[in-house]
């Protein structure tokens, strides 16, 4: 009898536990809404399309759960281990997903959202935003080179943000013979318009950056979306003029390497040659010399 009660006591300490544990642990759906619209929807969709990467609707069909946990913790662990899966999707973007170090409930709560259809992620729209938008477009279709030079100095800090966030420039550098040359801290953005999928892939970054240190700058002053969408043109003319240009940089400068070292190595030659004359010439001089007297 004794047995058996201490028996129930340990399952029913077993059972709070868990339901506390539980408790804790569940995080509702709204949770993973939120965790998605600031940590994924900056690349991915669900069911709008593809952008910087997939879109993840349908996702739990084509991947089982295990393979989602782990590649979102870390794709590039997946990679390096060689999971087919993961080596294919990665040679479709050639863009890395960033690592996520969330929590099993915060990844279950990000995964529930987007098997529900992601629900909510669409802003309801209102006229005020509906205008926004229409300028926006008309920006990007536009494409002039009025709206270009202010991507151009926005970007480069010539002229400042309206919330007064820092230039892109200060971490960043755009190849352009007009300017200087930006921060290296990080990634060249030379090439970015093609590597991240063209307008919907830097409109989202620059927005709703994933990146620590570009999150915190824009946290208290967000970059506007006509501020972005003039960047996102600078971007696309970038990249356009300097396809290709380093390759182009890099052989004239092999070119010029070879071109100095055989003028180098003729010069060195010639006057080897002379030396070596010379003071053969001399030798026989005073041989004969020596012999005469
Ligand atoms: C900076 C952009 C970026 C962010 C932010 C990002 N991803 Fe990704 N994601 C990608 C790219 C690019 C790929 C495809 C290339 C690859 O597999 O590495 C990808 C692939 C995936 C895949 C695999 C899809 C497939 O078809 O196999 C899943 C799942 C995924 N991401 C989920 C997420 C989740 C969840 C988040 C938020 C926690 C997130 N991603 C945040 C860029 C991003
Ligand atoms: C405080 C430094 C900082 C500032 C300022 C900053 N960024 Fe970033 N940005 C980063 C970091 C760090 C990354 C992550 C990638 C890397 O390691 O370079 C990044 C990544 C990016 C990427 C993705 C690059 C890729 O190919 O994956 C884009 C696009 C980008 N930034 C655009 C901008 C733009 C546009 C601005 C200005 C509005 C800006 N950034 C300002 C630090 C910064």
């Amino acid at each position: 009898m004794n047995k058996m009660i201490s028996k129930i006591k340990k399952v029913l300490a077993l059972s709070i536990c868990l339901t506390v544990f539980i408790g804790i642990k569940n995080l509702s759906s709204q949770d993973g809404a939120n965790l998605f619209k600031t940590k994924c929807a900056s690349c991915h969709t669900v069911g709008k399309g593809r952008t910087v990467g997939p879109d993840l609707q349908g996702i739990t069909e084509k991947r089982n759960i295990d393979w989602l946990f782990k590649f979102i913790v870390s794709s590039k662990q997946m990679i390096d281990k060689g999971d087919p899966e993961a080596i294919a999707t990665f040679q479709e973007f050639k863009t890395p997903m960033p690592d996520f170090p969330l929590s099993q409930a915060e990844i279950k709560s990000i995964i529930e959202f987007i098997d529900g259809g992601g629900a909510g992620l669409e802003v309801k729209v209102d006229p005020i935003a509906e205008a926004l938008q229409k300028k926006v477009d008309s920006i990007i279709t536009g494409n002039s080179n009025e709206s270009i030079k202010k991507g151009k100095d926005l970007f480069n800090g010539y002229a400042q943000f309206v919330n007064k966030g820092a230039s892109c420039a200060v971490c960043h550098n755009v190849t352009d013979n007009n300017y200087g040359h930006g921060g290296l801290l990080a990634k060249d953005l030379t090439n970015a318009f093609t590597r991240l999928g063209g307008h919907a892939g830097i409109k989202g970054i620059i927005l709703m950056p994933p990146f620590p240190s570009m999150q915190e700058t824009y946290l208290n002053n967000p970059v506007t979306e006509e501020e972005a969408a003039y960047i996102q043109l600078y971007f696309q003319q970038q990249d356009k003029l300097n396809t290709a240009g380093p390759i182009v940089q890099k052989w004239v400068l092999i070119a010029a390497g070879a071109l100095g070292f055989l003028i180098c190595a003729i010069f060195i030659f010639i006057l080897w040659n002379k030396r070596k004359k010379r003071s053969v010439n001399y030798e026989i001089i005073k041989r004969q010399n020596m012999v005469s007297k």
